[in-house]
């Protein structure tokens, strides 16, 4: 891992963005990173993003954290395009020292065409940014060898491996990254929220690669996938992290407007008789007035 910031911090788009995003932030938060990188848990490098790839660490432990409070001991966490598996890698890497910081076993799961992206159907799958052949895989052999004992990829058409997935998938939804470019992926993708409602956490954390572009709209693209899916769900909704970048401590990155929640309002866990069931005090305001 180390061995990859080096080749990272070698290139100059990692610059602009640790300028632009990092840098002007407030000295103290930078200097105190410095020591959490050296010295900090997990759960404090990711609170001061110090993990590479810094949305899919906030995501997977927020997941974890998640679980642990409905008492699930196992989670998946499934990555929608793969290609040469950087990302599906990292999330094994940071799905490790999670289980570690939290107790939460966690299975990681790909799925890509195997053969990089297929064709586009029209406009609305960014011709202009994606196309046929991009992103192929590398060394499949060697990504696969890779794999630690928790991960698998299912290779192929996703709207194929989600139905195999579905059927032997046993761990718990609880984060999906989405990184398949095209409208049309995307939205075959998104069937992953179309299984029962136990099958995942009450709220999903969501990572939506392809939505940052200053010309990434509501009409194309994930964005469109996004707005048809709510449309067309009543109790299955796609909702951005509300306040995220408030809530953090560096406040300029661009990954906060990636990050969703899908929620599962038929969920069990949200419903009226098993909350009643389950509470076990009412809440009370002090006033300090009186
Ligand atoms: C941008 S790449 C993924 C990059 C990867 N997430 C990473 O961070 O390194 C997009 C991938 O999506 C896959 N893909 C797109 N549409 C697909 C589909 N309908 N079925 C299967 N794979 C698809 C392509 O094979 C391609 O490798």
């Amino acid at each position: 891992m180390s061995n990859r910031i080096w080749r990272k911090l070698a290139e100059p788009r990692i610059w602009k963005r640790l300028y632009v995003e990092r840098l002007g932030e407030p000295l103290l938060y930078n200097i105190a990173s410095v020591f959490v990188m050296a010295f900090g848990s997990t759960r404090q490098k990711i609170e001061y993003d110090c993990i590479p790839r810094n949305p899919y660490a906030y995501c997977i432990l927020a997941a974890a954290d998640h679980a642990k409070s409905y008492g699930i001991k196992r989670i998946a966490i499934m990555e929608f395009g793969v290609a040469a598996g950087g990302g599906l890698l990292n999330m094994c890497w940071i799905a490790e020292r999670v289980t570690r910081e939290t107790g939460i076993e966690i299975d990681v799961i790909g799925f890509d065409s195997g053969e990089g992206m297929p064709p586009p159907n029209d406009y609305r799958d960014h011709p202009e940014k994606y196309f046929t052949g991009d992103f192929p895989p590398i060394d499949k052999g060697k990504l696969i060898a890779a794999l630690p004992k928790n991960a698998r990829i299912y290779y192929g058409p996703i709207e194929q491996t989600l139905k195999q997935a579905e059927a032997e998938v046993t761990s718990t939804v609880g984060f999906i990254a989405i990184d398949v470019d095209y409208y049309w992926s995307t939205k075959q993708s998104l069937d992953v929220l179309a299984w029962s409602p136990d099958r995942y956490l009450p709220s999903v954390p969501m990572y939506f690669d392809d939505v940052y572009n200053l010309d990434h709209n509501d009409y194309c693209g994930e964005l469109l996938a996004i707005a048809e899916f709510n449309k067309a769900n009543e109790f299955r909704k796609i909702a951005p992290m509300n306040f995220l970048s408030k809530w953090r401590i560096f406040k300029n990155a661009i990954w906060h407007n990636c990050v969703y929640y899908a929620h599962v309002f038929d969920h069990k866990f949200r419903s009226l008789p098993y909350v009643e069931a389950h509470r076990t005090k009412s809440a009370v305001l002090t006033n300090p007035y009186l």
